[in-house]
This record gives structure tokens, C-alpha cells and sequence, in this order.
């Protein structure tokens, strides 16, 4: 049986009324558990509630209604607040307003630093982390100096600091380049296959949701879909009509069948695509 991390039990959240603008509830009675060790990609409309569910997963937010459960503790529960906060670490999607200090390594050791992490520990935690986000030789850098890939991958070092369970990450690559994206998705898959670290990753990028076991689409604050990629995908209409894309080797053998091809929906790989694309025009009729 997996295990959860995770747990939303029939959360509702409305945030406060401000000025004129009439308060509605983002969340009602929303039931979603994320299981230790797995790796499951958010996608949605915006404004759905992706961002405001992010931040119910490591008490940023309370819930109005309901409760969030981290790794058995209850996100209201103030003495538990920090042990929250070291069992799921988030990153955000602008890398330029995480970064607090002017050297690599000093910006990582911060939280750690403010947890309380004995200074020989930190060290040690800050040049492990380094190290796993590819980033150790930069450690003497200046941050504000580096690539948007580069800045978010030492967002994620110092996440990694904290030694979490979990991160979730809210639109990590939104303002990169397709290489700072690539650079950036590579490492988050790798934290989860090699350390077992739980991802929960929002994302308006389908390609970097086909790595993930599990997609789950959101949709006006509810769950549109839930189940693997290649579930989930197969939904072309279901995932259009909600105003969403699919990957695009899903587009091409979605059209392809609609002229009448006989490909499958669900090579979600570009290599999967490019096999069933041969396979149909190697066959002899
Ligand atoms: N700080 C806030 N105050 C009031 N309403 C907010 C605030 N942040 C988000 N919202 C509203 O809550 C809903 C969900 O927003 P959000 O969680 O940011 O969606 P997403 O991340 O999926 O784009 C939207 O209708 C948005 O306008
Ligand atoms: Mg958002």
C-alpha cells in the first residue's frame, strides 16, 4: 500500500474579501492525497487553483474548511509549522525573487541556517545539494549572475538543504529558456528516481508532464482528471474543451487518426511517436 504525504480532506478555502470584490471559494470539499515517493504533475487552466493548492501543501495557506494533513501533521497546528516546512519544501516560479544572498553557497545555507542546522552540518548539506543540482562550481558565484536555469536549479539546492520529503514546485520553468527548462526538469526528475524525494509539479507544459506517474488536471477548483499520463492525455476533447493543450506527439496521432491512421494516442514519447509513425508506414497495405 503506498503511503501518503500528502492528504486534503474535503478542503475548502475562500480567500478574504478585498475592497469590493466579492470573496468566492476557490475549494469546496476538495479530497487529494499525494503518496510518499511519487511523482505527480498539476496542470490546469489559470486561475483554476493550482497556486492556491501549492501553498495549502505546506501551510502557507489554511485551509477555511477541511484539513491538510503533511506526513500526519495538521497544517494548523502552529507548533508544527516548521517541522511542515522542512517535510515539504516549495519552489516558485520567479527565480530572481528567491535568491537572498550575494555567493551561490551563502544563498543555500540560508534556510538551513534559520532552522537551526548546526554550522558543520550546513556545510555538508550545502555542498550535497550542490552537488546534486549539478551547480557545485558555481558555489563562489554570484547568483544574480547566472542563467534563469541555473538560479532556479540553486532554488531547488537550497530546498534540498532543508533535507525535505517533498517539494512542490509551482511553475519552475515559466520564465526559462527551453534549455534552463530542460536543465531544471532534468534535475527534478532525477531528485525523485535517485533520491525518492515526492515531486508534486505544477506546470503549463505537457512535455514536462509526461514524465511524471501521475497527472492530475484541475479545473475551476476541482479535479478534471486523475491517472497516468497516458490516461490522462488519451482525453484529447475532454483536455481541449477544459482550454488545455496536449503534448504534442499526442496532437499529431490524435489528427492522424482522425484521417482515419491507425496509430495509438498513447506513445506519449517523442522515440514511443516516432516508433508507431514507422510501425504504420512499414506495414504493407
Ligand atoms: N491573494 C489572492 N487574493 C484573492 N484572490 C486570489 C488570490 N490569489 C489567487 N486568487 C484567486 O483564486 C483563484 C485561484 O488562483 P490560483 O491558485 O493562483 O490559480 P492558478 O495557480 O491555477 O493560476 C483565482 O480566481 C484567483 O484570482
Ligand atoms: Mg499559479
Amino acid at each position: 500500500m503506498p503511503e501518503p504525504i500528502i492528504v486534503t480532506e474535503d478542503l475548502s478555502f475562500t480567500y478574504p474579501p478585498n475592497g469590493e470584490k466579492l470573496a468566492f471559494p476557490v475549494f469546496e470539499h476538495l479530497n487529494v492525497t499525494i503518496d510518499r515517493g511519487s511523482f505527480t504533475a498539476v496542470i490546469g487552466p489559470n486561475g483554476c487553483g493550482k497556486s492556491t493548492l501549492a501553498k495549502h501543501f505546506n501551510g502557507v495557506l489554511l485551509p477555511s474548511g477541511g484539513r491538510v494533513l503533511v506526513a500526519g501533521m495538521e497544517t494548523t497546528d502552529e507548533e508544527l509549522l516548521l517541522e511542515i516546512r522542512r517535510t515539504v519544501g516549495m519552489v516558485f516560479q520567479n527565480p530572481d525573487n528567491q535568491i537572498v544572498s550575494n555567493v551561490v553557497e551563502e544563498d543555500v545555507a540560508f534556510a538551513p541556517e534559520n532552522l537551526g542546522v548546526p554550522t558543520a552540518e550546513i556545510r555538508s548539506r550545502v555542498n550535497d545539494a550542490l552537488k546534486t543540482v549539478g551547480m557545485y562550481e558555481f558555489r563562489e558565484h554570484a547568483p544574480h549572475l547566472l542563467s534563469g536555469g541555473q538560479k532556479q536549479r540553486i532554488a531547488i539546492a537550497g530546498v534540498l538543504a532543508m533535507q525535505p520529503t517533498c517539494i512542490v514546485l509551482d511553475e519552475p520553468t515559466a520564465m526559462l529558456d527551453p534549455r534552463g527548462r530542460e536543465e531544471v526538469v532534468e534535475t527534478i526528475s532525477r531528485l525523485n528516481r535517485e533520491r525518492g524525494i515526492t515531486v508534486v509539479l505544477i506546470t503549463h507544459h505537457m512535455s514536462e508532464a509526461v514524465n511524471a506517474d501521475r497527472v492530475i488536471v484541475m479545473q475551476d477548483g476541482g479535479i478534471l482528471l486523475d491517472g497516468t499520463p497516458r490516461t490522462v492525455f488519451t482525453q484529447v476533447e475532454t483536455l481541449r474543451n477544459a482550454g488545455l493543450d496536449v503534448p504534442q506527439t499526442t496532437e499529431l496521432l490524435y489528427e492522424l487518426s482522425r484521417q482515419g491512421w491507425n496509430v495509438p494516442l498513447d506513445a506519449l514519447s517523442e522515440a514511443e511517436c516516432a516508433e508507431a509513425l514507422l510501425r504504420v508506414l512499414r506495414s504493407p497495405d
